[in-house]
């Protein structure tokens, strides 16, 4: 049977129930229909599946079945490598298939607007176009193995603080050049399933009730063909829901409120049956999806197993890529014979989750500790606990004695769980005192330190110059320490290249103002400078950069070539650059590329990240990267346009190893692009008009008789700056002040310029 014939001969209560939860996880089933009972589960880095009919809760505190942890988003996204979240989703994916879960609630792509939110970790980056592009790579493995994904939260939920109801005030320009790529490249490269809306208001519209952007951006713009569900408990007009094309009502309304609430819709009028029967259809494209998924595998007689010990190994193995090192004067990698002392309660009970909905009941954690003995010659004290902020003279006193005794000391410090976590935000940017306190000490000792650190977002670090080596570790998953350790020890070349900015101080960031908005209302005042495009654009000194990382060996960059796909550029372009490892390891470069508008067509931040790529080097080795630009690449959105806009004009191009550190600049020239022309109305600038070359006979005969009038009779060009200013600046109908200027002649001229400009 045909979705359509199947949606025929439901009834109406079957086609209302269809749209909203069957309990926690799953959509309805009905049987006389052949439709299943389909599942979904949390995500995004491991299976958090709740089984049981009437049991579970989103917050992540209930009971879940065992699953692979796998390193959370702030640390993948360090990566920067496209290949490995391939990886990592089609294992995912077919962890799925093994437990019968149809939908993965992942990948999260919000922003990392402040350091202080509490959901960072979740969450890739603080730019855009690395977001989407490992958010599509992820989602391409994930439904590679027939599961379908729910990329999240559907827009501009940047805080946990009063998520369910606050507005995020956005400009367009603001929301289609940093909070929607993420969402948009997924979609346009790998057509998520599903896509789920977030709980808040976007310019006073909630997103669950939002028909902008979950009618015409999402689907009209974009091409998405697949279901959205509300984030749970999102909905809060469920007709206006239905209307804006919000499909399934997550979790199921309790004692059918909302079913109720649809059927009086409709019975009313207010709702016709049409939409509702639109949203059914597109929720069973999926389910059946799903189910014919199962079916093509069972006929070739192709069963999915859930292998824990597989999957914890290539946990471990995506764990090493990620992990980013910040600094090191000559103190790593530790080589065996020297005798390291391991303070910190995070080397026993590392950090490697956060809380919250994605919280996995994860099945085998290592830590650092647990291995020390088969890589060197260890010692340790708990020095400060993971789980709190305590200060505790013996534990203090038996960390210095126990450093006293090593050569070198490696601190295992870290956010502990009640710092961060979905649900709330961080009101700091501060490591617990008892770790700052204790690392002071130790430091004073005057012997080389290194400090790990288990954070999903950045942090302070008031000790940075004291000691000689830092491990960004983030909230790694659960084979933790393994990755740790072999860092640590140089069995692994440390890879990972940092996706956010570190900032010296809270106050630093972009949004701290605005964070997390009062009343309810979050004003993005800072606009289209997030991140390093802020800080870049102000010169600003940063504790980290944007994309920085360093590596145990060197990297050399060279033959910078920029070739144009066509004349204009516009059909794209194409880099070149040959990397070569220059040093004794074998290692992973990540080769980024920003590009800088030199054109002044509108205030743009000072460079932006277009395209990175990730390759391996033995040592001595050379590849030449290949980097593609599209168009898109150099435009911005223009609002009056209403439309992605690249001026004619010099671009520069520069390769680097983060946001501060270019190696190679070049330059590429685009040209006829779409021109740009000034509304023309009775307002219009004079100087928009005098620069407009095409309307110049016109204009010279037309209008200048009465800028001469203003300018004394003498010609532009010999006026002095205030009188050009003053000409250049004024609008058309100011001249009925200054000349012979009449409306009849205004009117005149505007239809004039309007005809020209039509011909244009
Ligand atoms: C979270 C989502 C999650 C859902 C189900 C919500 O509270 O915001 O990310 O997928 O719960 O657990």
């Amino acid at each position: 049977m045909s979705i359509k014939e199947i949606i025929h001969q439901m009834t109406l209560d079957e086609k209302i129930a269809m749209c909203s939860g069957n309990d926690m996880w799953h959509t309805e089933p009905m049987e006389r229909l052949g439709i299943p009972r389909s599942m979904v589960s949390d995500g995004p880095h491991g299976l958090r599946k709740q089984p049981g009919k009437d049991s579970g809760d989103n917050l992540g505190i209930l009971y879940a079945v065992k699953a692979v942890c796998f390193p959370a988003a702030c640390a993948t996204a360090s990566s920067f490598d496209r290949e490995l979240m391939h990886q990592m989703g089609q294992i995912l994916g077919a962890e799925c298939r093994a437990e019968d879960v149809s939908v993965l609630l992942g990948p999260a792509v919000n922003i990392k607007r402040s350091p202080l939110c509490g959901r960072n970790f979740e969450y890739l980056s603080e730019d855009p176009y690395v977001t989407g592009e490992l958010a599509a790579a992820y989602i391409n493995g994930v439904q590679s193995q027939g599961v379908g994904t729910s990329i999240k939260h559907f827009a501009v939920n940047n805080q946990e603080t009063a998520r369910m109801s606050s507005s995020s005030n956005v400009d367009e320009r603001t929301l289609r050049e940093i909070y929607f790529p993420g969402f948009e490249t997924a979609i346009k490269k790998a057509q998520p399933w599903t896509v789920m809306c977030s709980y808040n208001k976007i310019n006073g519209i909630y997103a669950s009730e939002n028909k902008w952007l979950l009618h015409d951006i999402l689907r009209k713009e974009w091409g998405f063909e697949g279901y959205v569900m509300s984030d749970w408990g999102a909905v809060r007009n469920r007709v206006k829901g239905l209307l804006a094309g919000l499909d399934l009502d997550m979790p199921t309304s309790v004692k059918g409120v909302n079913d109720n609430v649809i059927k009086a819709a409709i019975n009313d009028g207010t709702l016709s049956e049409k939409v509702l029967d639109e949203s059914v259809e597109r929720i069973l494209k999926i389910v059946l999806r799903y189910e014919a998924e199962k079916k093509k595998d069972a006929d070739k007689g192709k069963a999915y197993v859930f292998d824990y010990d597989a999957d914890h190994r290539k946990a471990a193995e995506i764990a090493k890529q990620c992990m980013v090192l910040l600094k090191n004067e000559d103190v790593l990698p530790l080589k065996k014979e020297e005798k390291v002392a391991f303070i910190g309660g995070f080397a026993k009970s590392p950090r490697y989750q956060g809380g919250g909905s994605s919280h996995i009941n994860s099945y085998q954690v290592i830590s650092a500790l647990s291995l020390a003995a088969e890589y060197g010659d260890v010692i340790y004290a708990e020095g400060f606990p993971a789980d709190a902020d305590y200060m505790d003279e013996e534990l203090f006193e038996e960390a210095l004695h126990t450093a006293e005794k090593a050569e070198k000391i490696v601190i295992f410090a870290g956010l502990p769980d009640v710092f961060e976590s979905e649900g709330y935000d961080r009101s700091h940017m501060r490591l617990p005192a008892c770790q700052n306190v204790l690392i002071e000490k130790i430091a004073e000792l005057g012997k080389p330190v290194i400090i790990v650190l288990h954070n999903g977002s950045p942090v302070e670090l008031p000790w940075v110059n004291r000691v000689q080596g830092i491990l960004e570790a983030y909230l790694c998953g659960e084979a933790v320490g393994e990755a740790e350790m072999d860092i640590l020890y140089g069995k692994v070349n440390p890879s990972g290249r940092l996706a956010e900015t570190f900032p010296k101080r809270l106050e630093d960031n972009p949004s701290y103002l605005h964070f997390a908005g009062k009343s309810k209302e979050v004003n993005y005042t800072e606009g289209v400078f997030m991140g390093y495009r802020y800080y870049d654009s102000k010169n600003m000194e940063v504790l980290f950069p944007f994309g920085f990382g360093l590596s145990y060996t060197t990297f050399s960059y060279s033959n910078l070539v920029i070739d144009k796909q066509d004349e204009t550029g516009r059909t794209g372009v194409r880099v070149c650059v040959d990397v070569t490892n220059t040093g004794p390891m074998a290692g992973k470069e990540i080769v980024q590329l920003y590009v800088s508008d030199k054109t002044e067509s509108t205030i743009r931040p000072i460079q932006e990240l277009k395209q990175f790529s990730a390759v391996y080097l033995e040592p001595g080795e050379s590849k030449t990267v290949i980097l593609e630009l599209d168009e898109r690449a150099f435009a911005w959105y223009d609002e009056e346009l209403h439309d992605w806009y690249a001026a004619d004009g010099t671009y520069k191009i520069s390769i680097g190893k983060s946001s501060r550190h270019m190696e190679l600049t070049g330059y590429v020239e685009l040209s006829d692009g779409r021109k740009k022309l000034p509304i023309i109305d009775e307002n219009v600038m004079l100087g928009d008009l005098l620069e407009c070359e095409k309307a110049k006979e016109y204009i010279e005969e037309k209008l200048f008789p009465y800028v001469n009038r203003v300018t004394n009779g003498n010609s532009l060009s010999e006026c002095d700056e205030m009188i050009k200013s003053f000409v250049y600046y004024m609008p058309l109908s100011s001249l009925r002040n200054f000349s012979t200027m009449t409306n009849e002649i205004i009117a005149e001229i505007v239809k004039e310029l309007q005809e020209i400009q039509k011909e244009l």
